[in-house]
């Protein structure tokens, strides 16, 4: 016997039991399976609105959402604080109730700042679902996707595998923590090892690290901090490397891209993803970003284009996992 997840709000996977979160991903990877058989999904949400609140841009995430509810028979409302009155100051509380009498759900995308707190304020005040579409600390409905794509790697066999989580030197902006937090609290949850790479700079948060340890203690798994990406490569079953900014060591944004910048100095390979790393894993192993990667800068085109890639494998399942959280928060399928 379970309770609906039918109105429940998606700010992080640590909100949601191990139980909730298998039984979304058995709606999504049914919903996949369907869609591959042309089985139309356009009676689950026929008439429901989602509206799509984003602070930032997005390539996956907003199209995963818009052709997921479309699918799924229903309209999504593409909204910015400028096309909305946010940007006049109109206060979380009163944009979702409003909200909550014309649609069904609500998705938010705020990266930088205090998205989460914005968030967790449309939460409650809110009659309908509101997931967060990433925030500067989580990325659940990337995380929950990449979930899914493991579990299909490796026939749902996660025991004990290994997960690098590593840092790379992404150039030009500074990236949020929230993947480097979401994998490493969620992926220890389902059976897997994770090793944590990074420079010194760029430390997670302490209490998502305390966090991360527990649910690792939790599953009878292991959690470990290196701090080289090589090192960390060694015996790996998935390498997940893409770059986040060192938040936890300067709130200065130039002197921040300038501490990225310098560990490409003289054409250093040490935190890109290559082949010469990809060799010490483990035979059958995967490599995985959520995307946009900044390709020959984060990871060589060689290991992007290669076998070991599921990259577009990945970006796929987002939108079988929009559809499973939008069908399964707003009509409790
Ligand atoms: N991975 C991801 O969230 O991509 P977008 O920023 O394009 O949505």
């Amino acid at each position: 016997m379970y309770s609906s997840l039918k109105g429940k709000h998606l700010l992080a996977t640590q909100d949601w039991t191990v139980e909730e979160i298998e039984r979304l991903l058995a709606v999504a990877s049914r919903l996949k399976e369907e869609r591959n058989l042309g089985i139309p999904h356009y009676d689950l949400l026929r008439a429901k609105t989602f509206f799509m609140l984003f602070f930032e841009e997005s390539t996956r995430t907003r199209n995963a959402f818009e052709a997921g509810i479309h699918q799924l028979g229903g309209h999504a409302h593409f909204l910015t604080p400028k096309a909305t009155q946010i940007d006049h100051g109109e206060t979380a509380k009163d944009t979702i109730k409003v909200l909550s009498r014309y649609g069904e759900g609500i998705g938010v995308r705020k990266t930088f700042g205090v998205g989460h707190a914005y968030m967790g304020e449309l939460a409650k005040h809110s009659s309908i679902p509101v997931v967060n579409m990433q925030c500067e600390d989580f990325h659940p409905t990337q995380v929950l996707a990449d979930l899914m794509t493991i579990k299909e790697k490796f026939q749902n066999n996660l025991k004990n595998k290994k997960i690098v989580v590593s840092w790379t030197s992404a150039p030009n902006y500074i990236r949020p923590l929230s993947m480097a937090h979401s994998l490493v609290l969620c992926m220890p949850r389902f059976g897997l090892d994770v090793t944590l790479a990074h420079p010194p700079e760029f430390k997670l948060k302490p209490e998502v690290m305390e966090q991360a340890k527990k649910n690792a203690e939790l599953a009878g798994g292991k959690f470990e901090v290196a701090d080289s990406m090589e090192e960390a490569c060694k015996g790996a079953d998935i390498v997940y490397a893409k770059g986040w900014g060192p938040i936890m060591h300067t709130e200065d944004e130039a002197e921040g891209i300038s501490i990225i910048d310098t560990y490409r100095k003289n054409g250093s390979m040490d935190w890109v993803v290559d082949k010469r790393k990809m060799d010490l894993t483990n035979p059958g192993s995967i490599y995985m970003h959520c995307m946009p990667f900044d390709r020959d800068i984060e990871v060589t085109s060689e290991v992007v284009d290669g076998p070991h890639s599921v990259v577009y494998d990945e970006a796929e399942n987002r939108l079988h996992i929009m559809k499973a959280i939008m069908a399964a928060t707003m009509a409790g399928l």
